[in-house]
């Protein structure tokens, strides 16, 4: 056969094992706590027997400051005692990294409204010789995480990423999640990549100086999943809704780690973690949420946003007749009784809502796959949404459901 007419076709599986860390624990930055220690000591990959320098870079969102002057001191202690340099702690080790930078990031949504926190990390990694040994922590609500984390993702092709999550969200999902990104215009998390970080650190510390509408924002993650994987995670946040909405660390911190880890356990071992399928299985009351958000240019947070949309979506159900009118009035009694909202005078305008539906669609590619569910802890997924039902549904939250 004549060369130019043969095809040649390499086809071979690749497959590349990776591991994601999470660990939950209380201050993180006091010296004692040995976490980020063991995170920033793991060996540099390689054959050379040369200890390399490596260096870390600290990124954290400017409400995290504000709310915790001494942070960064606390930071530069921890760094220094690991390091020996202060003599507080024996484990010299030369490959431990040097800290040369810790900056401020504009806390907020903002941060994914342009590629400006993302230039910056990028050069960054330029300047302070950020390699791929290096580190890259950023610290702050999942809107920080997820900009910094694209900026940490395509320096090099990707440096390493320590997250440490500080607002319920993003402890309870963004912070697990192995994808970043940033806003284009409306579209929410038009601009981004799928990583993994290096390791993820919660301290639930932090939790304690976040605003209360970004705390109970938090929860509608946790009650999202529950209705999907775990009726007793949800039974749990029905009898605590009270004490967590007054913001009882008791009661809140095993309903957020038990949503992180189902985040975590979904990203693991559901077959599909770099989303490649088009059905979005946690994307419960999300196709909304996103429209929502994007309809009020982020005016709208996305905890509060997610409320709307897994409350309608539950309605929804109920009113296809999918769900028991019973079952879909205590998703709804739990969400106003975290304080969260169940409507939006923007869902009045039924026609803008709708193309929330196309842009989902367009988004995921393929078929429309939209979850709803059938009882709590009983999902199922549909391939249309009917206007009329929705309007019925959305009627329900204005009456008062
Ligand atoms: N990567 C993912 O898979 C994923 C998953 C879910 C959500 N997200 C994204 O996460 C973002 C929402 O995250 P969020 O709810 O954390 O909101 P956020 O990042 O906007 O934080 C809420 C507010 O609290 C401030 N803040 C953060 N921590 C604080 C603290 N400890 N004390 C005081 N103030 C603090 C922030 O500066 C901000 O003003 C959205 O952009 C969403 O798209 C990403
Ligand atoms: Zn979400």
């Amino acid at each position: 056969m004549p060369h130019s007419n043969r095809t040649i076709t390499l086809d071979t599986p690749l497959l590349v094992q990776f591991r994601h860390r999470v660990t939950f624990t209380r201050g993180v930055f006091s010296v004692t706590n040995p976490t980020l220690r063991s995170v920033l000591d793991s060996p540099t990959r390689g054959t050379t027997t040369e200890p390399t320098t490596r260096r870390m870079v600290a990124f954290v969102d400017s409400n995290v400051l504000g709310a915790h002057p001494s942070l960064l001191g606390d930071i530069q202690k921890y760094m220094a005692s690991a390091t020996g340099k202060s003599g507080t702690s024996p484990t010299s080790d030369t490959s431990f990294p040097e800290l040369t930078l810790i900056e401020a990031v504009p806390g907020g949504e903002q941060a994914k409204q342009s590629m400006s926190v993302v230039d910056r990390v990028v050069r960054v990694v330029d300047e302070h010789g950020i390699d791929r040994q290096s580190f890259v922590m950023v610290i702050g609500g999942g809107a920080v995480l997820d900009a910094v984390g694209f900026g940490a993702s395509i320096a090099h092709r990707g440096v390493r990423l320590i997250r440490v999550p500080t607002t319920t969200l993003a402890q309870d999902d963004a912070g697990m999640a192995v994808k970043n990104g940033i806003n284009l215009g409306s579209k929410k998390n038009f601009i981004g990549s799928f990583t993994l970080p290096h390791a993820v650190i919660c301290d639930t510390n932090f939790l304690q100086s976040t605003p209360d509408w970004s705390w109970c924002g938090g929860f509608s993650e946790a009650v999202k999943i529950a209705l999907l994987r775990d009726p007793e995670l949800f039974n749990r946040i029905e009898r605590d809704a009270a004490a967590i909405a007054r913001r009882s660390m008791d009661a809140a911190t095993p309903v957020i780690i038990r949503s992180a880890e189902l985040h975590y356990r979904h990203i693991m071992s559901g077959g599909d973690p770099f989303e490649t399928n088009s059905a979005r299985p946690l994307d419960f009351g999300h196709w909304l949420a996103h429209r929502l958000e994007g309809m009020t240019n982020g005016a709208l947070p996305h905890g509060q946003a997610v409320a709307i949309g897994v409350a309608i979506d539950t309605l929804y159900s109920e009113c296809a007749g999918l769900m028991p009118t019973q079952e879909a009035r205590r998703v709804i009694a739990v969400l106003r009784a975290l304080d969260l909202p169940v409507t939006h005078p923007l869902l009045a305008s039924l026609d803008g809502i709708v193309a929330g539906l196309t842009e989902f669609r367009e988004h995921l590619g393929g078929r429309l796959t939209i979850t709803l569910l059938r009882g709590i802890g009983d999902p199922v997924d549909v391939h249309s949404i009917d206007p009329a039902t929705l309007g019925a549904a959305i009627a329900l939250t204005s009456r008062g459901a």
